[in-house]
């Protein structure tokens, strides 16, 4: 009698969120446990179950169920909890929802149920009641489709989950859902994206459809996403796109459009990306870059044309020249002639590109492209295939550059005498090609001339030192 005295006097003492944790814990369903840290959490994963509890703590704010054996959600399957807010119900088998089964849950914000794998179908009803709802995590199901009016109370829902499942098209249900952040559709079996897929999704910052089967893409169907900040369309089956595919996209910061099948790259598709920060082109089939095509890309950091067909890249592609902190450019075939001779002073001058391996001309096959020293004629740069080996010396006029590149010359000769001995045979068949002056010509030079031919080209650059200067030294 006193202790029950005792115990209520007690009660009446202590405030009113005591109570409620004192609460919590008190009516914990069996095989779960709970904690009222904060606020309460009940923690029923991993216990085997296969039939919900009866009950849970009217006060319980996240209930996690996960990886149980549950099949089935019947109406009101969690009965009227007022402060749940996450509930988990991820790694289980459930295959059926009844309609209505999470009305009571009126101020749900989160609800995760991943990797049920047969969840293939949802009523248009499934989330009634779920007026809160701001993130929904549908990943790894095995849905087809959903109803297009199943989101109509979820008009705050910010998050989409839903990759990893067998969508053919972009759900519809997602259109005009003005709140949607975050949108992820990767790993589905999705063909297109219609011009009125994505409507009406102006707050939308991240999309992801990668690892689908996009062949076409329809005039304006991104118009609306003018908020756009990440985009991901790589890994799909895309050869072309619309001439003003991103138009209108002036925030957007990472487009992944790599794993694709683009072979020409047009100048009207990134017009309008002026945010844009990282674009991915890699794994393509890219042959052509239309002169103009980076022109208005004033924030590009970071281009990745890697893996692609490429043998050439003009620099007026790069015209004006904003950018960057970094050019993937490996796996090209690259042709490393004269018309790629200025990409070999950007590799030099900014260290911004490197291993760009030739695949041709034969004479510098397998070399990099900051090996490859361009021989010049009367000022000309010649073609390392084209340099006639017995041209007499009397033909070249000694121009400064001439002098200056003899001075370059010299230093790599230096070198390779050092490295390879006095065979000049051995010589004969990498780029090494020297002529009675010492006109310019190899390639292969140690790292020690290398240095020295950069911080000259630096110094130069600089203004720290003058041609003469240099000259001066031969
Ligand atoms: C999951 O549910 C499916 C179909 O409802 C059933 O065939 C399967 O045996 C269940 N798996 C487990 C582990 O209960
Ligand atoms: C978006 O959310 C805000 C509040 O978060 C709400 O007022 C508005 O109605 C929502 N938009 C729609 C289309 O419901
Ligand atoms: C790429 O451009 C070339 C020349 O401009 C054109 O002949 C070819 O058809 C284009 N290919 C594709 C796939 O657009
Ligand atoms: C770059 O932007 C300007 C101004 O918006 C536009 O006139 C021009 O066509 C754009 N360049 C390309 C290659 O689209
Ligand atoms: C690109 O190169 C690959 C491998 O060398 C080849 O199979 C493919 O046909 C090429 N694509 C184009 C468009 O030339
Ligand atoms: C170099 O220039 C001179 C005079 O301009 C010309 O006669 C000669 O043919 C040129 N040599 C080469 C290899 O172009
Ligand atoms: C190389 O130069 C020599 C002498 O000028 C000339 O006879 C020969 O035809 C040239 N060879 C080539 C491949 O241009
Ligand atoms: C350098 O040349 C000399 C004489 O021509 C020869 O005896 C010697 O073996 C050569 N050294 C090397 C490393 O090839
Ligand atoms: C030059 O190349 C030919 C054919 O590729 C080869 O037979 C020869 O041994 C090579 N010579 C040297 C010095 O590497």
């Amino acid at each position: 009698m006193t202790v029950i005295t005792f115990t209520v006097s007690v009660l009446c003492l202590l405030p009113q969120a005591v109570l409620a944790r004192w609460a919590c814990v008190r009516a914990c369903p069996p095989s779960c446990s709970c904690t009222a840290e904060r606020s309460c959490s009940v923690l029923c994963d991993r216990s085997g179950m296969a039939e919900l509890p009866k009950e849970f703590p009217c006060e319980a704010s996240a209930i996690n169920l996960e990886k149980n054996r549950l099949k089935f959600l019947s109406e009101r399957a969690f009965g009227t909890l007022p402060s749940l807010k996450i509930l988990t119900l991820d790694h289980n088998n459930i295959s059926f929802i009844t309609p209505g089964a999470f009305k009571g849950l009126s101020n749900l914000v989160e609800l995760k149920m991943a990797h049920n794998e047969y969840i293939s179908y949802l009523h248009t009803r499934t989330f009634t009641g779920l007026k809160k709802l701001l993130r929904l995590d549908l990943s790894d199901c095995n849905l087809f489709s959903i109803p297009d009016r199943i989101f109509i109370e979820q008009t705050a829902l910010k998050e989409l989950l839903c990759f990893q499942n067998n969508f053919r098209r972009i759900p519809g249900a997602i259109r005009g859902m003005e709140n949607l952040t975050h949108i992820y559709l990767e790993r589905n079996k999705i063909e297109a994206v219609a011009y009125n897929s994505l409507l009406g999704l102006g707050s939308l910052k991240y999309l992801n459809l990668q690892e689908n089967r996009i062949n076409v893409i329809h005039d304006n169907a991104f118009q609306d996403l003018t908020r756009l900040e990440n985009f991901y369309l790589n890994d799909n089956l895309l050869s072309d796109l619309p001439r003003s595919a991103f138009r209108g996209l002036s925030r957007l910061k990472m487009l992944n459009l790599g794993g694709n099948q683009l072979v020409n790259v047009s100048k009207t598709w990134f017009s309008d990306l002026v945010e844009l920060e990282v674009l991915y082109l890699d794994r393509n089939q890219l042959l052509n870059i239309e002169e103009g095509t980076f022109e208005n890309l004033t924030s590009l950091i970071t281009l990745h044309l890697n893996s692609n067909n490429l043998t050439t890249l003009p620099f007026s592609v790069f015209q004006p020249v904003y950018f960057l902190g970094h050019l993937y450019l490996f796996r090209n075939p690259w042709e490393c002639d004269c018309s790629l001779e200025w990409l070999k002073e950007w590799m030099e001058n900014y260290k911004l590109v490197r291993d760009i391996p030739c695949a041709s001309p034969s004479s510098v096959a397998g070399l990099d492209l900051s090996r490859v020293v361009f021989a010049n004629m009367n000022g000309t740069c010649v073609d390392p295939t084209d340099l006639n080996l017995t041209t007499p010396s009397s033909e070249l006029t000694p121009t400064t550059e001439n002098r200056f590149n003899s001075l370059i010359s010299k230093l790599l000769q230096q070198e390779l005498r050092e490295e390879m001995g006095n065979s000049t045979e051995s010589l004969r068949n990498g780029t090494l090609l020297e002529s009675e002056e010492g006109q310019l010509s190899a390639g292969a030079g140690g790292q020690r001339s290398q240095l020295l031919l950069c911080c000259a080209v630096v110094w130069l650059s600089l203004g720290w030192i003058s041609l003469s200067d240099v000259l001066s030294c031969t």
